[in-house]
């Protein structure tokens, strides 16, 4: 079959690729001719583990093309999609701009019968004015039918999601079209969820918020963990051991970042107000995530008394390994804290570093590798959960770090690890470990319970 993908983003290039590799016949279409060249070139835009080779020889074989030209993908496509952006607009809603501008594009170039298919993140009822903003340009008479298929891939495992997912869902109301979308993707051989168009829009805002509440949820395990002395990791492994709860998405850290649980959580709730409903959950799991991100600042401030003038070490930018994205990345909360309280912030990421310069206060100084970040520094933050960090040797903090003590906001450490290393060591929802020589300070939960 023949597609068009209008958006070249994380959504949009991996399904052309995917699509390609499943045999069809792909144009991609995007308005930055900058992007274009490149992803014609073979070079991939995204840091996506397993992309580059797949895209180069889509591309080699003569199933791929990008261009920015409409004309070019949409006419002769059975199927276009469109993949752009809906980011948060200052009221917390899904800017609508893009998706309207690529669905009017479509329409001034098609005629005959087209598919359009939403891949975007939109409200519920988008889907309709998606067919009415492609009619209002096609030519009389053009037959249009919308289909919403949300995409639930993750970045850093984008290209395996799409081949492993665990459901397609295809909202439609033209059963033919629906389908049609069924067909192309048949190779997957994925479970299908058939539902009407707003069952479909709603069923991606509600599975992002679902997750992002229970990473919301079990961060504030972690508050209570800290007053009462427990251990949230255990609590998670015991929570999760039930059937009906579910491991995943149970890790207790900084709280989420990225570009879809802040901005889906925060757009369901207007979609909710708007429809005349208070969703308290939704509140409630974006008031939490905003409160997660300063706990480890709040017990380094305990800890130190001040950070004023001191050398801090953040490790980690992006906002999850496995990508460069830094889109809603608690690290840049993080460092702003740190800056206030007049601390020195040097960073290392091993992959995100170019694309966070930009975002970072001028200030902050990037090093070049792990050791030349710990090089004179007080202490350290562990922020993204990259390998490199996760098998780091302990040692080097302490002989490096003049203080030799790991705030640790994703919980990779064990007991024994710090303890063998010889490091003082604070983390999320679990006791803190201090090193037999060092003095001992008041626990922090002792504190929050003013002890
Ligand atoms: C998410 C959804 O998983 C995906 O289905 C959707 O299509 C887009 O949004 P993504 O943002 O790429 O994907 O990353 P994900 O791996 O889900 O992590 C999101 C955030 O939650 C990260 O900041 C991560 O660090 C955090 N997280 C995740 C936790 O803090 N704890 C967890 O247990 C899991």
């Amino acid at each position: 079959m023949k597609a068009a993908v209008v958006g070249t983003g994380y959504v949009g290039l991996v399904t052309g690729v995917v699509l390609a590799r499943l045999g069809h016949q792909v144009t991609c279409i995007d308005k930055d001719p900058e992007k274009v060249a490149k992803l014609a070139g073979g070079i991939p835009t995204i840091h996506e583990e397993g992309l580059g080779p797949m895209l180069s020889a889509c591309i080699d074989e003569g199933r791929l093309t990008f261009t920015t030209a409409y004309d070019e993908g949409c006419p002769q496509a059975d199927v276009v999609f469109i993949a752009v952006g809906t980011p948060e607009d200052s009221e917390g809603k899904a800017n609508l701009t893009f998706v309207r501008a690529a669905a009017e594009s479509i329409g001034d170039v098609i005629s005959g019968r087209t598919v359009v298919v939403t891949k975007s993140t939109v409200p519920p009822g988008t889907n309709r004015k998606v067919k009415q903003w492609v009619a209002d340009k096609a030519p009389a008479g053009t037959d249009i039918a919308v289909v919403s298929n949300p995409e639930f891939l993750r970045q850093g495992s984008a290209v395996y999601d799409t081949f492993h997912a665990d459901r397609l869902i295809i909202g439609a109301e033209d059963i033919r079209a629906g389908d049609l979308v069924e067909k192309l993707f048949a190779p997957l051989e994925v479970p299908v969820l058939r539902t009407d168009l707003e069952s479909a829009e709603l069923i991606k805002y509600a599975s992002n918020t679902f997750l992002a509440m229970k990473i919301s949820f079990i961060n504030e395990m972690a508050q209570i963990a800290d007053r009462i002395g427990a251990d949230v990791t255990k609590v998670a492994k015991g929570m999760g051991m039930d059937r009906r709860i579910s491991p995943d998405f149970l890790k207790a850290g900084i709280g989420y970042g990225g570009s879809c649980f802040p901005k889906d959580t925060k757009a369901l709730t207007r979609i909710a107000e708007e429809a005349g409903y208070e969703f308290t959950y939704g509140k409630a799991t974006d008031h939490v995530n905003d409160q997660q991100k300063n706990l480890l600042v709040e017990k380094a401030l305990f800890r130190f008394g001040s950070l004023k003038d001191m050398n801090i070490t953040l490790l980690g930018l992006s906002f999850k390994p496995g990508t460069d994205d830094m889109r809603e990345a608690p690290s840049l909360s993080i460092i702003e804290s740190l800056m206030e309280e007049g601390a020195n912030v040097t960073v290392y990421d091993p992959v995100a570093a170019e694309k966070a310069a930009p975002l970072l206060p001028e200030t902050v100084v990037t090093a070049n590798d792990l050791k030349e970040s710990l090089d004179g520094s007080d202490s350290v933050f562990l922020v993204t959960e990259w390998d490199e960090f996760k098998q780091m040797d302990l040692s080097m903090i302490a002989s490096l770090c003049s203080q030799n003590i790991l705030f640790d906001e994703r919980n990779v450490f064990t007991e024994e690890d710090v303890k063998s290393a010889g490091i003082e060591y604070h983390s999320v929802g679990r006791r803190s470990v201090y090193p037999e020589e060092v003095v001992k300070t008041a626990a922090y939960y002792d504190k929050v319970q003013g002890l």
